[in-house]
């Protein structure tokens, strides 16, 4: 398999663009604990324009400094849009971002991430320090017509998988694709109306959800995306044992360790190797995880 050649780092953190908030939405299906926007912005007259590609991200800079006096580091947001933007014009792109918000484990204080709360307080019309694009595995490969995806993600963790899904609706969806999306309540199905305009539109496309946090399986667990790889094994199985299949995972860290688990489990190979170093991916599997 091979990646197409992508465009990265055109833009430095040394000299980020200042890029324009185009419009900001709640992305949550129903009113939730978790704050998640969809985010769209406007990389035109900068070098990101027409250069972002689906599965790639953008760094934000948020202002100010941190504990040590020094600037925020960058954070990372996957671009939500396809390859050419939310228009095809290669102009305006988005993100799915989550305010990262809790209470601090030392202090006891409300803890609220830097960056994806600066992100998420913009109001359309402001604009955001911006960098990029960054990443050139985690992409559709070079003939994608060629290959049968498994995407599975984990809250915005779906991001990348929204571009990747409209850039192969673009192309006809031509082969079997499942989006196998996880979250703790229904309330947080994010872009569900689109996945599920798409599966109406492409009998070869389905979209299956598993919700963590408001039933459990017969056997006590809870539903996470690699259990439904047991649960819906009638529509996975004989897709992942094709040898042209490829899984991409993208959310949690440490959420493909359940994968290659139920994959073992059910003795679907050619996904994962057993190093000196531990399990690591084939190439037939794409994992970014944070
Ligand atoms: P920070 O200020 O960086 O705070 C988070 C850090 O604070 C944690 O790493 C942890 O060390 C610490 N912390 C967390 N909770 C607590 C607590 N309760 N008490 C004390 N300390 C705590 N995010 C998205 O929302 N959408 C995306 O599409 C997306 N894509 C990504 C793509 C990639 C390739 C990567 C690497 C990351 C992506 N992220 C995405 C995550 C994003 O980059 C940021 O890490 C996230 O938004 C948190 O950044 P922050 O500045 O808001 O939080
Ligand atoms: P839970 O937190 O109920 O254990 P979000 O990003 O919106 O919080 O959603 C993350 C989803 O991933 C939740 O449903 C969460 O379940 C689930 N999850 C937690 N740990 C894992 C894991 N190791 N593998 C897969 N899914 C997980």
């Amino acid at each position: 398999m091979t990646f197409p050649d992508v465009a990265i780092n055109l833009v430095k953190p040394k000299d980020p663009v200042e890029v324009r908030i185009v419009s900001t939405e709640i992305a949550t299906a129903a009113p939730s604990p978790n704050f998640i926007r969809h985010i769209t912005f406007d990389v035109s007259g900068t070098p990101l324009e027409g250069n972002i590609r689906a599965g790639q991200s953008v760094g934000i800079l948020a202002p100010g400094t941190d504990a040590n006096g020094k600037p925020h580091a960058l954070r990372l947001y996957s671009v939500a849009s396809p390859t050419g933007g939310e228009h095809g014009d290669g102009k305006i792109y988005s993100t799915t971002v989550k305010r990262v918000i809790d209470e601090h484990w030392e202090t006891q204080e409300l803890f609220t991430g830097v960056a994806s709360n600066h992100f998420c307080s913009l109001k359309a019309g402001s604009t955001v320090r911006m960098t990029g694009p960054s990443g050139k595995r985690f992409l559709l490969p070079e003939h994608p017509e060629q290959y049968n995806y498994v995407f599975f993600a984990t809250g915005t963790g779906v991001a990348p998988f929204r571009g990747m899904l409209l850039d192969l609706e673009a192309l006809g969806m031509p082969t079997d694709t499942v989006l196998v999306f996880g979250c703790a309540y229904r309330s947080d199905f994010l872009y569900a109306d689109l996945f599920g305009r798409i599966e109406l539109g492409h009998p070869n496309f389905r979209y299956l959800k598993a919700v963590s946090r408001e039933a459990l399986r017969g056997d006590g667990s809870k539903p996470y995306v690699q259990t439904l790889i047991e649960d819906e094994a009638a529509l996975l199985q004989p897709i992942l044992r094709r040898e042209n299949t490829l899984i991409y995972v993208c959310g949690l860290k440490g959420m493909e360790d359940g994968i290659y688990r139920m994959l073992d489990k059910h003795g679907i190979g050619g996904y994962f190797e057993r190093g000196e170093r531990g399990i690591k991916p084939t190439d037939r599997m794409l994992v970014e995880t944070y």
